[in-house]
């Protein structure tokens, strides 16, 4: 095959002679400047590509990703997993004939097991603008509080101010359930029912057009306000719904009377938050159209010792391991050994925080070392190790180097 020398820029045709530099490739040349314009359409190329354009969320391995840092919940991380599978076929691809309805997640459960810690981590796996917001601070326009309004500017400013980006995000949130209409709760500053809060919420879950404030501030008349659409953002709320498993269980035993001839049998199952209808969110005090923009309720159970014992030490960034990492930057080994561990998720287990309260138990026994760690290997410390009786208060197991003993002595 001849080879072709070009002495001009294939792309813009200038001749050798009037550029800087002129790349010649076997069969093409390219020169300075047109390298240049193709290194700009990638980069923006890069801003406008969404995840989701080329993703098409395999829910399997969206779970295995959550599997490496949430222990257990198997059933809630399949559901979730489904639901933003199902979220991304729906927004990016658009059908003329058929129109798949928005669906947004209801994530119940009791406190400290995962709640928060799935959306984060889904949000996470996708590269998508996150914002997490709290219901307790929302209230209806013109009261002391956060507009609906600001979630979507927290949205934007997770995604750098990009809207198109915001709009393909994620929403969480949280404490959905404090936002349920309570009678007797009077207040001047803040909605008296909740149930206000639950209309400003139901537009913009459902998905509707939103004007923001650019500023990010609250909204003033004439400040400048930008549209966002809030169609393809997957709203997740979650909350811990104090009191309606006792709702649930009325309604479930309930029932069984008629069976059992007037034996009421009390069955208490930390679990029956997997039991919960429509009609039991509705009871526990919000308003039916509410409850009819959320398809799919996922519920995360309680955590059992097992599951606790699991938690601190398996996810990717587990506890144990975190803590071991602290101690390292002081040189210091430290260990748990399997009684501590046990012991540890017994103690979190009758505080009823779940997982919360592993965290403040391992504070508590860490803290005294933690504050003479410098000192102590100073004095030759190598290792410490935690057993259950340090869990109790009785001083850990401390390996120091002989070598460094000797010399103080
Ligand atoms: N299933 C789990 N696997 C691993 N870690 C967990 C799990 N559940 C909770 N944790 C740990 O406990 C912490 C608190 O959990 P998270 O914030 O997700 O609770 P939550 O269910 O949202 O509770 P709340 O209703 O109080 O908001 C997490 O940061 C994490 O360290
Ligand atoms: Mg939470």
């Amino acid at each position: 095959m001849t080879k072709i020398i070009n002495h001009s820029c294939q792309f813009c045709g200038k001749s050798k002679e009037d550029v800087e530099k002129l790349i010649v490739g076997d069969n093409a040349s390219i020169c300075n400047d047109c390298v240049h314009l193709c290194v700009n359409i990638l980069a923006d190329e890069k801003i406008k590509k969404f995840p989701g354009d080329k993703i098409s969320v395999n829910p399997t391995v969206l779970k295995d990703y959550l599997d490496e840092y949430v222990i257990g919940q198997d059933e809630a991380k399949i559901a979730l997993c489904v639901a933003v599978s199902q979220h991304f076929k729906r927004i990016y691809n658009p059908s003329k004939k058929i129109k798949l309805e928005k669906t947004n997640v209801l994530m119940l459960g009791p406190t400290g097991c995962g709640k928060t810690m799935l959306a984060r981590k889904i949000a996470e796996y996708l590269d998508v603008p996150f914002a997490i917001c709290d219901a307790t601070g929302i209230t209806e326009a013109g009261y002391v509080g956060d507009d609906v309004e600001s979630i979507l500017n927290r949205l934007i400013a997770s995604a750098d101010g990009d809207i198109d980006r915001a709009a393909r995000g994620i929403v969480y949130i949280d404490e959905i359930d404090k936002i349920a209409r309570k009678g007797e709760n009077v207040s001047i500053t803040r909605d008296v029912s909740g149930e206000g809060v639950q209309q400003a919420l139901l537009k913009m879950i459902e998905g509707t057009i939103m004007r923001v404030p650019s500023t990010g501030k609250r909204k003033h008349p004439g400040s400048d306000m930008q549209e966002i659409d809030t169609e393809g953002i997957l709203f997740i709320c979650g909350g811990a719904f104090v009191g309606l498993d006792k709702i649930i269980e009325e309604r479930t035993n309930k029932s069984s009377i008629g069976f059992t001839n007037h034996v009421k049998e009390q069955t208490e199952n930390p679990n029956c938050y997997r039991l919960t209808t429509p009609k039991d969110i509705i009871k526990y005090g919000f308003i039916p159209e509410f409850v009819g923009r959320f398809g799919i309720t996922v519920t995360v159970d309680e955590l059992d010792i097992s599951e606790l014992v699991k938690i601190l030490k398996e996810p990717k960034n587990s506890m144990i391991k975190q803590y071991q990492y602290i101690f390292e930057l002081d040189h210091i080994d430290l260990e748990f050994d399997n009684s501590a561990l046990q012991k540890i998720a017994e103690q979190a287990k009758a505080l009823k925080t779940n997982a919360r309260g592993l965290k403040n138990i391992i504070e508590k026994t860490l803290l005294p070392y933690q504050f003479d760690a410098q000192n102590l290997v100073a004095r030759g410390l190598t290792k410490i190790v935690v057993n259950k009786d340090t869990i109790d208060g009785t001083p850990a197991v401390m390996v120091f180097d002989k070598k460094v003993k000797n010399e103080q002595k």
